[in-house]
C-alpha cells in the first residue's frame, strides 16, 4: 500500500491553506506527498450557514495566504482578478466580501489539489501500525457514500475538521426529531419548516442573530422568539486594539503564558468572538421589533434572560418549559419548529484518535500544534482549530491560518527529514544539475 507523508482529515480553509504551504514550500525545496480527506461530496464553507446579505467577519486579507506570501497565486486578490472582478470588488470599497463569494474563492483554491483530495469520504478511525515497539505509521480508515471503507498509511496526520454542533442537554432526547436541528444544518431543514408558524431560536451568537433576519424575511407569517440566557444581544468589538488579539504575533504571546493567565485572556476577550453578532445586524433586529411596537402587531419575541428547562415532542410541535430568570417564574410554549444556534465544541477530534490515545501523553500540543506523544510513537499528529485553549482565540478563525499552515509545514518537513532523512526530497535546481 502506498504510504503518504501526510494525511490531512477534512478540506476546509485550514487544511486547502495547509496544502498551498506545501505547494509553495515545495516550489522552494521540499516535497512532501499529501493527501486530503473530505466527507462533503465537494468543498462547501459551511453550506446551511450560506444565507443572503450575509458577509465576512474578518478582512479579506486574512485570507488562505496573504499574511504570509501576499505575492501567491492563492490570495483573494489573484482570485478577484483571475475572475475578472478586481476593479469591480475596488468600488465596492469594502474588506468584508459576502460569504457567497469567500466561498467561492475557497472552492476555487480548494479546485487546485483535486488530484489529492478524495471528497464524500468520512475518516472514521485512525490505527497505529506497529513495527515491533515503534508506531511507525498510521493507518487512516474511512467510509464513502456506498458504505465502502477506505484505507490509507500516512507518516504524519494533519486534523481539520471544525466544529461539531453543540447540543444542550435538555435537546438530547430529540435528537432525530426534524423538527428541532442546529444552525449547522439551517438551510437543508429550514425547507420544511419556512412556512411553520411559530419557530423557536435559542442563541444570541451571530448564527442565531442571522436566522432570526433570515426567519423575518422568509415568510411575513413566521412568528419568532429568539431566545437566550443573556441580558442583552452584545456586539463583538472589533475595534483595532481589541483586534490586535488576532495578530498572529499574540499567538506566541498567548502560547508562552502560564496557563492561568492563559485562561484569563480567554475569559477577557470571549466576546470578541463568541455569543457576539455584529453590530449592524443587532441594530437590524432592535429595528425589527421596534417597528413592531409601532404597527401594535407583535408577531416576534425577545425572550432575553430565559433558559430553556425542559423540552417535550408532541404531536402538535415542540413543547418549551421556558424558565424567565428575571422573575423566576416558568411557563410552556410550543414551537412548530427549533433551531438551536448554540454554538460548537471542538473535541471531537478524540473520538477519530482514540486508539491513539495511550501515545499521547495528555493531548497538549506544542507550539507547531503537534500533539506531545511517547518516544515511541513516531508520526506528527497536528491539531488546527482545536488549539483554542493553548494557542488563543484566533484559533477557531480564519486569522491566523496563513501563518499557522506555514508553521505546521514547515514543523512537518523537519520531522520527516529526522525520521528518514530522505522522506523530505531536495528538489535539484537546474543550476545544481
Ligand atoms: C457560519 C459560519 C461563518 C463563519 N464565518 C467566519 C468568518 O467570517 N471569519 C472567520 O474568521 N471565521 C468564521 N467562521 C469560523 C470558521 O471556523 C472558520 O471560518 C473556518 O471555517 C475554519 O476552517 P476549518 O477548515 O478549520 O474548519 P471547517 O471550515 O469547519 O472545515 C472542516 C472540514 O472538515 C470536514 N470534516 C469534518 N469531519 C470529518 C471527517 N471525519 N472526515 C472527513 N472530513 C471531515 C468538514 O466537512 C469540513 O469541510 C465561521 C463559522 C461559521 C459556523
Ligand atoms: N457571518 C459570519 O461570518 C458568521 C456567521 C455565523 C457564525 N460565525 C462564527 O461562528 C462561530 C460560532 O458562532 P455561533 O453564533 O454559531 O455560536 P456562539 O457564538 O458560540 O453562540 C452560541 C450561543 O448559544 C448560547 N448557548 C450555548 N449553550 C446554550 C445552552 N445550553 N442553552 C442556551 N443557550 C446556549 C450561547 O449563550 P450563552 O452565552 O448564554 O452561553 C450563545 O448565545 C463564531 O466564531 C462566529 O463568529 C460567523
Amino acid at each position: 500500500m502506498k504510504i503518504y507523508d501526510l494525511i490531512g482529515i477534512g478540506f476546509g480553509p485550514s487544511n486547502i491553506a495547509l496544502a498551498i504551504a506545501l505547494e509553495e514550500k515545495k516550489q522552494i525545496d521540499h516535497h512532501v506527498e499529501s493527501f486530503f480527506i473530505e466527507k462533503q461530496p465537494g468543498f462547501a464553507w459551511h453550506a446551511n450557514m450560506m444565507l443572503d446579505n450575509a458577509h465576512m467577519q474578518v478582512s479579506f486579507l486574512k485570507d488562505l495566504v496573504t499574511i504570509r506570501n501576499p505575492s501567491s497565486h492563492f490570495t483573494f486578490i489573484n482570485y478577484l482578478y483571475e475572475n475578472n472582478r478586481l476593479q469591480d470588488f475596488i468600488n465596492l470599497k469594502t474588506f468584508f466580501p459576502s460569504r457567497h463569494e469567500f466561498n467561492d474563492y475557497l472552492a476555487w483554491a480548494a479546485a487546485h489539489f483535486n488530484h489529492c483530495c478524495a471528497y464524500g469520504e468520512e475518516v472514521i478511525e485512525v490505527l497505529p501500525e506497529k513495527s515491533g515497539d515503534e508506531i511507525a505509521l498510521l493507518r487512516v480508515r474511512s467510509r464513502d457514500g456506498a458504505q465502502v471503507i477506505h484505507e490509507r498509511l500516512t507518516r504524519s496526520l494533519v486534523i481539520s475538521i471544525g466544529g461539531q454542533p453543540r447540543i444542550p442537554d435538555c435537546f438530547s432526547s430529540l435528537r432525530g426529531d426534524a423538527r428541532v436541528f442546529h444552525s449547522n444544518s439551517y438551510l437543508k431543514e429550514i425547507k420544511q419548516h419556512g412556512h411553520a408558524g411559530k419557530i423557536a431560536v435559542v442563541g444570541g451568537g451571530q448564527s442565531a442573530s442571522e436566522i432570526f433576519m433570515d426567519l423575518h424575511h422568509r415568510s411575513n407569517t413566521t412568528q419568532v422568539d429568539l431566545i437566550m440566557r443573556a441580558r442583552s444581544i452584545k456586539p463583538s468589538d472589533d475595534s483595532p486594539f481589541v483586534n490586535e488579539i488576532f495578530n498572529t504575533d499574540f499567538t506566541d504571546y498567548v502560547f508562552n503564558s502560564p496557563e492561568q493567565e492563559r485562561s484569563k485572556i480567554l475569559d477577557e476577550f470571549w466576546h470578541t468572538n463568541y455569543a457576539a453578532p455584529d453590530l449592524v445586524l443587532i441594530e437590524q433586529i432592535f429595528n425589527v421589533l421596534y417597528q413592531q411596537k409601532v404597527s401594535g402587531i407583535e408577531r416576534h419575541r425577545f425572550l432575553r434572560r430565559h433558559e430553556v428547562r425542559k423540552a417535550i415532542a408532541q404531536s402538535n410541535g415542540i413543547q418549551f418549559t421556558l424558565h424567565d430568570l428575571n422573575t423566576d417564574s416558568e411557563r410552556t410554549v410550543t414551537y412548530d419548529a427549533v433551531v438551536l444556534a448554540t454554538g460548537y465544541h471542538r473535541d471531537h477530534y478524540k473520538s477519530l484518535l482514540a486508539p491513539l490515545i495511550p501515545y499521547f501523553e495528555d493531548l497538549t500540543v506544542d507550539r507547531q500544534y503537534r500533539i506531545c506523544s511517547t518516544p515511541h510513537f513516531k508520526p506528527a499528529v497536528f491539531l488546527q482549530g482545536a488549539c483554542e485553549s493553548s494557542h488563543g482565540l484566533s484559533d477557531t478563525l480564519l486569522s491566523v491560518t496563513a501563518v499557522r499552515t506555514s508553521e505546521i509545514a514547515q514543523a512537518l518537513i523537519n520531522t520527516l527529514s529526522q525520521s528518514t532523512g530522505v522522506q523530505a526530497k531536495r528538489k535539484m535546481s537546474s543550476v545544481l544539475v
